[in-house]
């Protein structure tokens, strides 16, 4: 099942709850059961992100490393969201990440999520799959998350910004915590070692360093050329203007109001944070994130 419904039959924006001690829409939890019974194989690639991380850039670089040689076609016929699919989407009749996961023909299976660490399926780690994390500075995971929800007919109503602004720091938003987020997975880290943690601020500063260490780790051996050639495909306009990479084809978001390949900057908070707002903000994040090992960089 692929996203294929018209605008007039979007219902209407779906409510926030507390699922697990995370705030969730129906969208992710209506095949939790049926999720949590996902059989991973050993060859699956898991990319995990909080929403709004870099997701949709580190899938199209996987993408490309993997398949951009051996099925060239995929790149002008196939949006992102079906090559890589989002395992825990579910919109009844119409659309099932996971059925989509598993019609997919080819190996590896690179498969999207935004769980929190502890709802990852428990076959992933039985199968010790490699597991690709992408974690983005909270400022402009914010802003980025914001613009998204404002545009996106599955999210809940966003509200003004300085609402949302206090739900972000509340972890009253779609998938919770992004504090408990890069949080869990980073400790995650440090037990499974099948696991690379990258950021958004990294790939923007040196994407070809980026895609050398992604290669290291999934112990793929390409020419420099190839990478060169990948690392210039990825850059924030290629991807923009690329519509099988820039969601334009994806029917519950509203480009009039946001497009999906919004800024892809780092430091774009500082045109949305008031000075007050920033202060409040950093006061908070010293009490959450104790962690000195994990660091975020807001302006390269
Ligand atoms: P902005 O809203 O700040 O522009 P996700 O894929 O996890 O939903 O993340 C989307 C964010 O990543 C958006 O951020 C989008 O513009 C940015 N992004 C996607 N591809 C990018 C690229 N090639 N270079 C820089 N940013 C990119």
């Amino acid at each position: 099942m692929s996203l294929e419904f018209g605008k007039m039959d979007l219902p209407p924006r779906p409510e926030l709850f507390d699922f697990h001690g995370v705030s969730m829409t129906h969208y992710f939890t209506d095949s939790w059961e049926n999720v949590q019974n996902f059989k991973a194989r050993p060859d699956d690639i898991l990319i995990a992100t909080y929403p709004k991380g870099g997701t949709t850039w580190v899938s199209y670089i996987l993408d490309l490393l993997y398949f951009a040689k051996t099925s060239p076609e995929r790149q002008t016929s196939i949006p992102i969201y079906d090559r890589v699919p989002f395992l825990e989407l579910y919109i009844p009749s119409v659309f099932s990440g996971k059925d989509l996961v598993e019609g997919l023909s080819t190996s590896p299976r690179l498969i999207k999520t935004h769980f929190p660490v502890q709802f990852v399926p428990k076959s992933f780690w039985d199968q010790n799959c490699k597991i690709v994390y992408v974690a983005r500075n909270a400022k402009d995971n914010m802003v980025s998350y914001f613009h998204f929800d404002t545009m996106n007919q599955i999210e809940p109503d966003p509200g003004d910004w300085s609402s949302y602004f206090r739900r972000f720091m509340e972890g009253k938003i779609v998938y919770g915590s992004w504090y408990d987020h890069v949080n869990g997975w980073w400790k995650k880290k440090q037990t499974y070692s099948n696991l690379h943690y990258m950021f958004f601020e990294d790939m923007v500063e040196d994407t070809e360093r980026e895609i050398n260490k992604l290669c290291s780790f999934l112990g793929l051996s390409l020419s420099a050329e190839e990478k060169r050639q990948i690392s210039g495909g990825v850059q924030f306009d290629n991807m923009k203007n690329n519509n099988m990479a820039n969601y334009s084809t994806n029917p519950v978001m509203d480009f009039k109001i946001s497009p999906f390949m919004r800024k892809g900057k780092v430091g774009d908070w500082k045109n949305h944070f008031t000075v007050a707002q920033n202060e409040e903000f950093d006061e908070d994040y010293k009490k959450k994130m104790k962690d000195p090992s994990l660091q975020f960089r807001t302006e390269i």
